[in-house]
């Protein structure tokens, strides 16, 4: 990226505004077919590409939903399919002012014997994936990698923060407009502040990695999970709490170059998701961060829809109705506007 000439890099910041806006948000339908097993179960519909592309379908042609919604994240799948009509669902995106994004990333991969700790595959032809994804309408891309706080509070290890800060830099410098995602896994009974300290040192090895592999900041964008203590914990935190642990945590490792930070939801509720990231859009944080802070969630914009659509082509425009509720909610929320 340091090598970029100045077409490119203009190009990368405009897509870079246009994707992260205080006001809007991107949805992450980027589930793996098999992360769908659970949810499709739950509403007993067969899991099936068919139903996956209708369900999809349903979310990319909700009337208005560019009002809230910068950008949309696909699985590979999802990116090569169409609707009804035989529209490309990157076009129909495009042609509705919201940028098209793709999860190009192939999974995780067991990193050591001993732990549970991951790497984070799909580099082989990834150069490729990027330049016919991007003929074919994206403008952005995505790359995960994740990270294990343990019982112990040994994890996760420097070897596992310094493999995926690595991976994250060198998909970033062959990327687009890369988004990367670096999330801190909520499963466990760890406290807040066990998070906020695995956070800082995921963070810090990251941004020095993306120095060493010369990575232009202002052309990327940092996913990242909220501060929060682990999903086992009996007593939730205040938003209040997690909007200081966050904001600590990000101001203490975030570059203030970096082009932007989107939050997934990781498992919160949605309403709970909404309430967080309207707290960590407060005047005071606001004055101490130079990034716009904004969604991109998953189940926390999908949760109502997909139990309001259950399968059927009947329930479709309700569906539709809690999903444009929800990107609502969350597009006041980043402008720290949102008044339950
Ligand atoms: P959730 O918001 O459901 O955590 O999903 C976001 C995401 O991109 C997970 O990879």
């Amino acid at each position: 990226h340091l090598f970029l000439n100045e077409t490119s890099r203009k190009m990368l910041v405009t897509n870079v505004n246009l994707l992260v806006q205080r006001g809007k948000g991107i949805l992450a339908a980027d589930e793996n077919p098999s992360s769908l097993v659970k949810r499709f179960q739950s509403i007993q519909v067969e899991n099936t590409a068919e139903q996956r592309r209708i369900y999809r379908q349903l979310l990319f042609t909700t009337p208005d939903i560019q009002q809230y919604l910068s950008g949309i994240l696909m699985h590979e799948e999802t990116f090569n399919q169409s609707t009804d009509s035989s529209i490309p669902f990157p076009m129909v995106l495009v042609q509705n002012g919201i940028l098209a994004g793709i999860k190009l990333d192939r999974g995780l991969e067991s990193l050591t014997i001993n732990t549970n700790e991951t790497t984070t595959l799909g580099f082989d032809d990834l150069e490729r994936r990027c330049e016919d994804s991007f003929n074919r309408g994206a403008r952005f891309a995505k790359w995960r990698c994740v990270f294990h706080i343990n019982e112990a509070y040994n994890q996760p290890t420097d070897i596992a923060i310094e493999n995926n800060a690595i991976i994250l830099a060198r998909y970033a410098s062959i990327c687009l407009v890369p988004v990367i995602q670096s999330e801190v896994i909520s499963d466990g009974d760890h406290d807040i502040y066990a998070c906020q300290c695995a956070l800082e040192k995921v963070l810090s090895s990251i941004f020095k990695a993306l120095s060493d592999y010369d990575v232009y900041l202002e052309g990327c964008v940092l996913k990242t999970n909220m501060v929060t203590c682990g999903r086992r914990v009996k007593k939730k935190d205040k938003c209040t709490d997690i909007a200081l642990a966050t904001i600590t945590a990000l101001t203490r490792t975030c570059p203030a170059a970096l082009g932007g930070i989107i939050f997934l939801s990781g498992g919160q509720s949605e309403e709970d998701a909404t309430n967080n990231l309207n707290e960590l859009n407060r005047p005071v944080y606001q004055e101490k961060c130079p990034w716009v802070l904004t969604f991109s969630y998953g189940r926390a914009l999908q949760t109502s829809a997909l139990k309001a659509w259950s399968g059927k082509r009947e329930n479709e425009v309700n569906a539709q109705e809690s999903f444009l509720k929800r990107a609502q909610v969350n597009a006041l929320a980043s402008k720290g506007e949102y008044d339950k």
